[in-house]
């Protein structure tokens, strides 16, 4: 079995490199070469046109947004027109849940299977394998893939058929977004009130009112260190996509909407590239 792997960034990278360490054969492709330097040393081999793809059973994309993704699978010499029919596409990116449907009627239509897969866990758990896959698609096709799953995560949830996998990414992400926001605007307050940020910590995080993932972000804020685990900008995307997905299943999302524009503010200050938790930073100034 040989697997393909296209979009080797921040979770990509790591992801590949747990496929290479249990022992799969991998062929690998990245917009920018420099960042599989570490992979083609540990043996993954350079597909230099995405048409390289059509040797593997299973290609896996992880990359920033549904354009990326159009534009890999779709676009001039996209891969998708070179796989041969009955192969397996597993998208573990977050995109929204109508154009994860619109990526497996194009694979349908050119006999190709498509999984939405995408993951909850950042930076961290992409690292340890311990990621979840959250997927939609047909059940054979998510177990087909389960063995290369449990190399690069702890768990998979099959959630539902196409676009269902990432319709619960999306809410997840919403979730993530606006309580970061909530936190770190009253954060803001409480110092702008003369509290500490220390004292503030010391009583918020932990406790009922704040969500459990701050507590794994409170290192980053004390030591002001904002190196992205998960980028603002992809945030910001991520609060976009909950907006498009509302707006097409006719729900509204007031904060949410909010929220997106204010990761833009700060992305258009130049944290974009930094971790989400930098709205903190944002928001104090
Ligand atoms: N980081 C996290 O904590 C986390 C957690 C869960 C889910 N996610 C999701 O996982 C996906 C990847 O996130 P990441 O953190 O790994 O982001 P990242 O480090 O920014 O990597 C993005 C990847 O997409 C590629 N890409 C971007 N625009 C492209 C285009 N127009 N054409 C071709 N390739 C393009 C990049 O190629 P280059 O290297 O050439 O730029 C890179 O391989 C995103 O959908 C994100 O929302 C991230």
């Amino acid at each position: 079995m040989k697997i393909g792997f296209i979009g080797l960034g921040i979770m990509g990278s790591r992801m590949a490199a747990n496929l290479l360490q249990g022992g799969v054969e991998l062929v690998i492709h990245n917009r920018t070469k420099d960042k599989a330097t570490s992979l083609l040393e540990q043996g993954a081999v350079w597909a230099e046109n995405l048409s390289d793809m059509a040797a593997v059973d299973i290609v896996f994309t992880m990359l920033a947004h549904p354009e990326a993704v159009a534009a890999i699978a779709l676009g001039p010499d996209g891969f998708l027109d070179h796989l041969p029919p009955g192969k397996l596409w597993i998208d573990c990116s977050t995109v929204n849940p109508s154009f994860a449907r619109d990526m497996a009627a194009a694979a349908q239509a050119r006999g190709i299977r498509h999984v939405d897969a995408p993951v909850a866990g950042t930076k961290p758990q992409a690292q340890n394998a311990e990621l979840v896959f959250i997927a939609g698609g047909e059940a054979s096709d998510v177990a087909e893939a389960d063995p290369y799953f449990k190399l690069m995560g702890q768990r998979v949830a099959h959630v539902g058929g196409h676009g269902m996998g990432v319709a619960l990414k999306v809410v997840v992400n919403a979730m993530l977004g606006a309580s970061m926001v909530v936190f770190a605007e009253s954060m803001a307050l409480g110092q702008a009130l003369g509290l500490s940020q220390e004292i503030l910590l010391n009583t918020v995080v932990g406790s009922a009112v704040a969500a459990p993932f701050l507590a794994g972000k409170r290192p980053k804020i004390e030591q002001d260190d904002y190196e992205a685990q998960f980028p603002l900008r992809w945030m910001q995307k991520d609060m976009h996509l909950a907006a498009v997905a509302a707006y097409e299943a006719g729900a509204a999302m007031p904060v949410a909407n909010a929220t997106k524009e204010l990761y833009r503010l700060a992305d258009q200050k130049g944290l974009g590239d930094e971790d989400f938790c930098a709205i903190y930073k944002f928001l104090r100034q």
